[in-house]
């Protein structure tokens, strides 16, 4: 898709980004999971915890963002999620990308950690992250948790 923005998330973003989610349910999401993410989104946007959205004619299509802990020096990918309707298009690699490079424009992050499911671990070890813990029916009955990690370079 070549008419796709990136911008920073905005409260009237809530409703869209609460559908994208849905769109994901129960494939990717477990339903339970759904009170956490709305208060997240409660939470974003302050300086540790960047949220983006990417916008298609109008309509939000793709969310996700980052939660730094500095005196980690580590940042997590966070509630990164992609319509359904929109899957397979490039844009998980695009928000992605986008969240990489806000984590490589600071340099008190040396390192990436995320945690998502068994159906999307592969996804993100094309962007080269490694799988640390697996723990099976961690987000819900059937949806394993997969820990992984992507050491930064300065490239
Ligand atoms: C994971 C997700 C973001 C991928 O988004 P997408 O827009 O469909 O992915 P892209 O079109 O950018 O795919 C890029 C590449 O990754 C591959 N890929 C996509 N989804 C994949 C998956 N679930 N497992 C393995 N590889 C996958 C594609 O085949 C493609 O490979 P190619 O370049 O060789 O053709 C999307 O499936 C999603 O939003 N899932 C629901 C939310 C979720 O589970 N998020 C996890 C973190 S909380």
């Amino acid at each position: 898709m070549n008419d796709v923005v990136s911008r920073p998330y905005m409260a009237d973003d809530f409703s869209a980004c609460l559908a994208i989610f849905d769109s994901n349910v129960p494939s990717f999401f477990a339903p339970e999971e759904r009170a956490e993410f709305c208060q997240f989104l409660g939470s974003v946007n302050a300086e540790d915890r960047p949220y983006l959205v990417l916008v298609s004619k109008g309509s939000v299509i793709a969310c996700g963002g980052l939660v730094t802990e500095t005196e980690k020096r580590q940042a997590g990918l966070a509630w990164g999620m992609v319509d359904r309707a929109f899957h397979g298009q490039g844009l998980g690699t695009s928000l992605t990308q986008a969240r990489l490079a806000l984590a490589r424009a600071d340099p008190d992050i040396a390192e990436l950690t995320l945690a998502t499911s068994q159906h999307t671990r592969g996804f993100y070890e094309g962007f080269g992250f490694t799988v640390s813990k697996v723990t099976p029916d961690g987000f819900a009955a059937g949806l394993d948790r997969w820990d992984m990690t992507l050491r930064l370079t300065s490239a």
